[in-house]
């Protein structure tokens, strides 16, 4: 067989981004309902910064990564599709947009001439306005889907008793005490973790007093504890169980974004979800990224990006090969492996995958045991085939 591909470049990229530097977020611990936060200026350069980023890599035909056959400069919006969550402040939302401007800057290729003869360039130097699909957290669950859903609470629940919790919330004891006059008035349990390394990021970027009274090594300590309370609450023992549920959600849309990019008769070429960290982390432990690289088990930094990028291999099947770039201040755009391989058929992709997914809201109300809020009232739970079985993930961790 002759080898047409091998040169060519990539058929499309499914993009999975973090956003940016932002104020506080707390999310309550026992049920990681969150409160609300707003993007700062420099989390808008982060987000800019990261679509220069990728406009280099997916978005110049010199790239070895070019995307064959795209509109670089002047955005075709049938080949672009953007979604993001746009809960709390916005703080996910406007990251997709600064993201944009760094992927498509203005141009005045976009101007116009009218009957009078006159060139009209749009505002701001021909600034591209790419449509986004605002996901509202409130009717549809997907970005989101660990939040309100009361399985997940029980797993949380189930999470902080279990022996390796304890084991780690003892061993982090002299650092929960010592940091205490450095968090303010939350608590300094470990169940807490998250809000702690929060505040401690927080403070430690945005105020100056703070950063110079803080010891040099809790920021970093912080983290370290901060990623494995996170990993352990969104993973779970087994890819279907309700700690996964950031990426089960996410996976549809992946599964529908690379079938569109493989047909030949759909324009569609770079999808862009842009969310907060939480899917990254079930992401890498679903597709077992995690065993060939055991650092990435934890929080992705501000601006950290997933790429999912699309070729056909040498015997012209579409595969996939999933790069990550953990932040802004990361200069390696790495290849990651899943289930041991740098490149992964789409259909295998497609049927490791394939039963751990939640298609639908409905699917997701019964997954969660919520019977009211986000839509769910609607739906007959005397159909629920998860009520009688009980939560979906095996107990006792
Ligand atoms: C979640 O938190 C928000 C803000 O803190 C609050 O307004 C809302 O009532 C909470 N929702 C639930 C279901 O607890
Ligand atoms: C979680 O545990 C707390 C006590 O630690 C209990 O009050 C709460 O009902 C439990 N929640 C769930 C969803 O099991
Ligand atoms: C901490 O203080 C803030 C205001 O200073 C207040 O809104 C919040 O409820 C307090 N939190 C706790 C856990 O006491
Ligand atoms: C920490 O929080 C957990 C769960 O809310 C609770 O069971 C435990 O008693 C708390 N520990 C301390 C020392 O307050
Ligand atoms: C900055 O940090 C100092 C020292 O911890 C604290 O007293 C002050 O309230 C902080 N400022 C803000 C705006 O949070
Ligand atoms: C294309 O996307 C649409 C909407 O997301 C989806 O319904 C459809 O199944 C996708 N097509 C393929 C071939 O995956
Ligand atoms: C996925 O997470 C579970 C639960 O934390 C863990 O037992 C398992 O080893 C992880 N899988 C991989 C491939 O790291
Ligand atoms: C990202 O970087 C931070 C800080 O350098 C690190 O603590 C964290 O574990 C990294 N996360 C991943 C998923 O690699
Ligand atoms: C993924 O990793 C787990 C160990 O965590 C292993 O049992 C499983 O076989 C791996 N799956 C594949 C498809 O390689
Ligand atoms: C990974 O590669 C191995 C060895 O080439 C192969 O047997 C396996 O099917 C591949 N797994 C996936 C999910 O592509
Ligand atoms: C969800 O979608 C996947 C992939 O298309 C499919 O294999 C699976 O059967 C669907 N699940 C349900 C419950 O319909
Ligand atoms: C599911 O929710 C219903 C109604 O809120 C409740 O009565 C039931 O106990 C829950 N089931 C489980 C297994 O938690």
């Amino acid at each position: 067989m002759v080898n047409i591909s091998s040169t060519a470049g990539l058929l499309g990229v499914v993009i999975i981004a973090r956003h940016g530097d932002r104020l506080g977020y707390y999310q309550d611990p026992c049920t990681y309902n969150a409160t609300q936060s707003r993007i700062t200026p420099l989390g808008s350069v982060q987000e800019f910064e990261l679509g220069s980023f990728l406009r280099l890599q997916y978005l110049t035909p010199e790239s070895p990564s070019f995307i064959e056959g795209i509109s670089s400069d002047l955005v075709d919006v049938n080949q672009v599709l953007v979604r993001a969550d746009s809960g709390g402040e916005n703080v996910v939302l406007n990251s997709a947009y600064s993201l944009l401007q760094g992927l498509y800057p203005a141009t005045t290729e976009s101007s116009i001439t009218l009957s009078n003869g006159k060139l009209v360039t749009g505002p701001l130097g021909g600034y591209q306005y790419v449509p986004v699909e605002s996901v509202d957290v409130n009717e549809i669950p997907s970005l989101t889907s660990w939040q309100l859903c009361p399985y997940f609470q029980t797993h949380l629940n189930r999470t902080y008793t279990s022996t390796a919790f304890l084991q780690k919330a003892q061993e982090a004891a002299p650092f929960l005490e010592a940091v205490k006059p450095y968090i303010g008035n939350i608590s300094n349990n470990f169940t807490n973790m998250w809000n702690i390394f929060d505040y401690v990021n927080v403070q430690s970027i945005h105020n100056k007093t703070y950063a110079e009274e803080l010891p040099p090594t809790f920021a970093a300590q912080a983290y370290d504890y901060a990623n494995f309370h996170e990993y352990n609450v969104f993973t779970d023992y087994v890819s279907i169980g309700v700690g996964e549920i950031g990426v089960r959600t996410l996976l549809p849309s992946i599964f529908s974004d690379f079938g569109n990019i493989t047909e030949k008769s759909n324009p569609l070429k770079l999808v862009l979800t842009e969310v907060d960290y939480q899917p990254f982390i079930s992401l890498f432990n679903v597709t077992n990224a995690t065993l060939t690289d055991p650092d990435i088990a934890g929080i992705v930094d501000y601006a950290a990006v997933v790429a999912l990028e699309l070729s056909e291999n040498s015997d012209g099947q579409p595969s996939i090969s999933m790069k990550f770039k953990n932040g802004t201040n990361d200069q390696d755009f790495r290849q990651l492996t899943m289930w041991g391989n740098t490149s992964v058929l789409v259909e295998d992709f497609v049927s490791q995958l394939a039963s751990t997914t939640i298609n639908t809201t409905q699917e997701w109300c019964f997954s969660c045991n919520q019977t009211i809020l986000r839509g769910c009232s609607i739906y007959n739970f005397s159909t629920d085939p998860f009520l009688n079985p009980g939560p979906p993930s095996k107990p006792g961790k």
